[in-house]
């Protein structure tokens, strides 16, 4: 191994917890028998350990495969350090043979509970509550075990459907199928199929539809309070004039044999929020977790969701549930492979994992 060259200490970042205020050492070269820290091993190396004070008492992620672009912090660039995305191995195939296949608690709807809180849900839509032209119908809230990410189902037939608002919560919507707008106060974004539009906590927002439009729509952090208004409350956030994001192969990032696109992020003005539409071919994912809460809504192909002891089928239309730092592994099952569309809260990179 030339001195140019980091070496691989480990092909996943280290889950490390850091005290505010204190410095730290992060080990760029590889060789520190101290990982993910600095013991001095890059005397002879082009590297240089990258010193950063901790912003606050958390765990965090730091880099192991040291092929990170923003070290000292994983950016997932491990996920490419080989041709396929890390599968499942042998040895953790045999392990999980005895994983429990969970039915759903309502016979062909409703939901199979899989550890830790986690869930893949097939939802009931008679159970839709309406006002005005909108259905709604909740698929991850307080109820359901959610911490702050909550996810719900919008539907507008024909029509309009009243002015909406959370005061406290910012609003990520992706358009599942359908035509139509969506007003945000006084400015009108097109809905078509695999759009992600971001709307700002404290705006007030409206579905028209001109075609059957049906929308998912994360509400983080969750909010029980719901305003409902006959007319918008004013005041459109000019600094983020663009919030509509669609689906464009150019901008798609490759993860070994995987896809992703980001749709909702910072760049829109979604701070807390982030979503990204994913592509995964017939394959098993190593288990791995993320240190974020997760909703996943399953747009084509079929699978398993698998968690530590449980697994459950997952069919279009299903949406998964997962808290944070809870160990899973999605399978695609269907040889034309999966779509997915995910959202996570806080905001982050789809690529880190660990
Ligand atoms: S472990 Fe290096 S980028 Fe993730």
């Amino acid at each position: 191994m030339s001195n140019d060259e980091p070496v691989i200490a480990k092909p996943k970042p280290y889950l490390v917890p850091v005290k505010q205020g204190n410095r730290y050492a992060w080990c760029a070269c590889g060789r520190s028998k101290a990982q993910p820290f600095c013991d001095g091993s890059h005397s002879n190396t082009v590297f240089k350990p990258v010193l950063f004070t901790a912003a606050k008492t958390e765990d965090i992620l730091l880099c192991g495969c040291k092929h990170t672009r923003s070290g000292p912090y994983c950016d997932g660039a491990h996920n490419n350090l080989q041709d396929t995305y890390e599968e499942a191995s042998e040895a953790e195939i045999t392990a999980m043979k005895a994983a429990k296949l969970v039915a759903r608690n309502g016979g062909a709807t409703g939901k199979a509970l899989l550890d830790g809180g986690a869930y893949v849900l097939t939802p009931d839509f008679a159970a839709a509550t309406h006002k005005g032209a909108l259905s709604v119908l909740s698929l991850i809230a307080h109820v359901d075990g959610a911490e702050d990410l909550s996810l719900c189902r919008f539907a507008v037939t024909q029509g309009c459907s009243p002015w909406r608002q959370h005061k406290c919560s910012d609003t990520v919507l992706f358009v599942i199928s359908g035509k139509g707008v969506v007003h945000i106060e006084d400015t009108a974004f097109e809905a078509t199929p695999e759009t992600g539009i971001f709307i700002r906590m404290g705006e007030a927002f409206r579905i028209e539809a001109a075609q059957d439009l049906q929308i998912v729509a994360a509400i983080c952090p969750h909010a029980e309070a719901v305003l409902w208004s006959d007319q918008p409350t004013g005041s459109f956030d000019q600094q983020f004039p663009e919030r509509r994001v669609s689906v464009d192969h150019t901008k798609t990032n490759v993860m070994a044999d995987r896809f992703y696109q980001v749709l909702v992020d910072n760049r829109v003005g979604s701070t807390q929020v982030t979503q990204f539409i994913g592509e995964v071919p017939l394959s098993r994912a190593a288990f791995h977790r993320h240190l974020y809460e997760e909703a996943i809504v399953i747009l084509s192909g079929e699978g398993m969701m698998w968690t530590e002891n449980c697994r459950a089928p997952v069919s279009p239309g299903d949406v998964i549930y997962l808290p944070p730092r809870q160990g899973h592994s999605l399978e695609c099952t269907s040889n034309e492979g999966m779509r997915l569309m995910g959202v996570f809260y806080p905001a982050g990179s789809p690529a880190i994992n660990y």
